[in-house]
């Protein structure tokens, strides 16, 4: 029970593999507010919980609106307590090729993926810096913010943005003891009724370049989650894990 007392916030945790951040980090003893755009989909992974004889509570929030964040952020400050945990899940992915990619969806894209996780970062440093009790920022990336894939320029640069975002605020809030990292999944599948599923050639393909032969588990992404945000990872800060099986580490040769 690494995180007993703690205060979470999973912003995306209503599914997929915020779902299993959630889950991981209540049973390492956190208090956990899942804060999610689909209420319907969080107040069910909050009743599963409950079933295991966990619990979480629901804060209804879009990501990309600077007004709701703050008011989530207050009412999880007010009804929980002081915040000691950020976890930037939220996120979409896309599919459209460069050349015919709309403005408003490279917008939609940027508003939750990259501005979403920096409102989000903003309300919860802005209190843990007034609290002088340091505190945890994790944002989850993708193998994609350093390994560019074709029709997914909006997704790709998103995630490279979270990243150096990441590392910028790495240096800005350590000062105040807060560690800023991020957990890189390779393809991860979830079963989430949210996020469409990939097509089995682009599992397929993304396996046959997977030293480990696998695609990952959403537990696979809440452990190094529940790592990082745990008294073992107390001087890391800064960086990036990829949690991708081998994936990001460089193409595999082809023997003779
Ligand atoms: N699944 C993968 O293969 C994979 C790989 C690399 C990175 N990721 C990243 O991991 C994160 C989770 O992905 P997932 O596969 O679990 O996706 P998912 O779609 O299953 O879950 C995303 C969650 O975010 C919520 N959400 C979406 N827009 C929101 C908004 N505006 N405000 C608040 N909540 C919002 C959804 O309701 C959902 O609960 C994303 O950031 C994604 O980019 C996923």
């Amino acid at each position: 029970m690494e995180l007993e007392g703690k205060i979470a916030i999973v912003t995306g945790g209503a599914a997929g593999i915020g779902k299993a951040i959630a889950t991981a980090l209540t049973e390492q003893g956190a208090s956990v507010a899942i804060a999610d755009v689909r209420e319907d989909l969080a107040l069910e992974t909050a009743s599963g919980l409950e079933a295991q004889g966990l619990s979480a509570a629901v804060f209804p929030v879009d990501v990309s609106n600077s007004t709701q964040v703050e008011a989530m952020v207050q009412a999880v400050t007010d009804q929980l307590g002081q915040i000691d945990i950020l976890v930037n899940d939220a996120g979409i992915g896309q599919s459209c090729s460069f050349l015919e990619m709309a403005e408003d969806e490279w917008e939609r894209v940027m508003a939750i993926n990259l501005k979403g996780a920096f409102l989000c970062a903003q309300a919860v440093a802005r209190r843990m810096v007034e609290r002088s009790a340091g505190g945890r920022i994790v944002s989850i990336v993708s193998t994609a913010a350093s390994n560019a894939r074709t029709d997914a320029a909006a997704y790709c640069a998103s995630k490279a943005g979270l990243l150096q975002l990441t590392k910028v605020m790495a240096l800005e809030l350590g000062p105040h003891g807060i560690t800023v990292n991020a957990v890189g999944p390779g393809l991860t599948i979830t079963g989430s009724p949210v996020r469409q599923k990939p097509t089995d050639a682009y599992r397929t393909a993304f396996v046959a370049a997977v030293p480990l032969g696998r695609t990952g588990q959403p537990t696979d992404i809440a452990q190094a989650v529940a790592f990082l945000a745990s008294p073992r990872a107390d001087y890391i800060s800064g960086q990036v894990i990829y949690v991708d099986g081998g994936y990001s580490a460089g193409k595999l040769s082809v023997r003779e």
